[in-house]
């Protein structure tokens, strides 16, 4: 691994973030969804991890997020926690696994039992947080785009009444009890406006520079994907294009076998 002095000393808490937003020191989020991508973000120095739903489009390449499941999602974060033992984890709830209370805290004790820290719920369901706190665990909300149930993926809170709502809501989530709230895909006034009615920090994505944090799904911001082969939001900030360095990378191969050019002998067993 590399620079290990970036590696957090200790994993972040509720409490450690608050102090952060008190601070002005901006928090970074990452998804991660298996070994290498959770080694990457923790030796990045990375605040949190979050093992996103998103993992359905980015990796299994499903057209939306319903399709993730428990039983999908508990692997993932199992290896997330191997590959970043250091860092805040954080697991999504899949669609209808937070349908009620007493479900969703049995499927988030799953989570925790294989290395979650927290979970994290799209909507505003406050009975849901709040039992999740009953039950001593981390809660992160998520308000504005909620890809879950969304019809399309346009941004949230432009009309006064939708900003408003959205507001509220994220409001309901920090009386509930959630460490921090996500900000998706909303314009920037609205989010800097929650930012600064909410004491527990906001993560944005698509949300402009106001909130305390930062999250981008890390396929999205590597070029992790067939080169044109996804959707990208016009919020993402390309970082690398791994898609093209792997298929140039395959092509090469394929080339060097073909001719002969590999195995040479010092790939060889002698
Ligand atoms: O699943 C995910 O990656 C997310 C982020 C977009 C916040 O929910």
């Amino acid at each position: 691994m590399s620079d290990s002095a970036a590696v957090p000393a200790k994993k972040h808490s509720g409490a450690s973030l608050r102090d952060m937003k008190t601070d002005g020191t901006k928090i970074t989020m990452l998804t991660a969804y298996d070994f290498p991508t959770a080694q990457f973000v923790e030796a990045a120095g990375v605040d949190m991890a979050l093992v996103g739903d998103s993992l359905g489009n980015a990796v299994y390449g499903f057209r939306t997020t319903r399709e993730v499941t428990m039983e999908l999602m508990l692997p993932h974060v199992a290896a997330v926690r191997r590959g970043a033992p250091n860092t805040h984890v954080v697991a999504d709830m899949p669609f209808r696994s937070f349908d009620t209370p007493e479900l969703a805290v049995a499927n988030a004790r799953r989570f925790v039992g294989v290395g979650a820290d927290s979970v994290k719920i799209e909507g505003a369901l406050t009975d849901v947080v709040e039992a999740l706190c009953d039950a001593r665990i981390d809660v992160m909300g998520h308000v504005g785009l909620l890809p879950q149930t969304a019809k399309d993926f346009k941004a949230r809170g432009r009309t006064q009444e939708e900003a408003d709502a959205i507001c509220a809501d994220a409001r309901a989530l920090e009386r509930a009890g959630c460490f921090c709230v996500v900000l998706e895909h909303m314009p920037l006034g609205l989010a800097h406006r929650i930012t600064e009615e909410l004491s527990v920090p906001t993560i944005g994505i698509g949300a402009g520079p106001h909130c305390d944090g930062q999250v981008l799904v890390i396929h999205d911001m590597l070029g992790f994907f067939f080169p044109g082969g996804r959707f990208q939001p016009p919020f993402v900030k390309r970082y690398a294009a791994i898609g093209e360095i792997a298929v140039e990378a395959c092509r090469r191969y394929v080339e060097e076998v073909r001719s002969g050019v590999f195995p040479d002998l010092a790939h060889s067993t002698g």
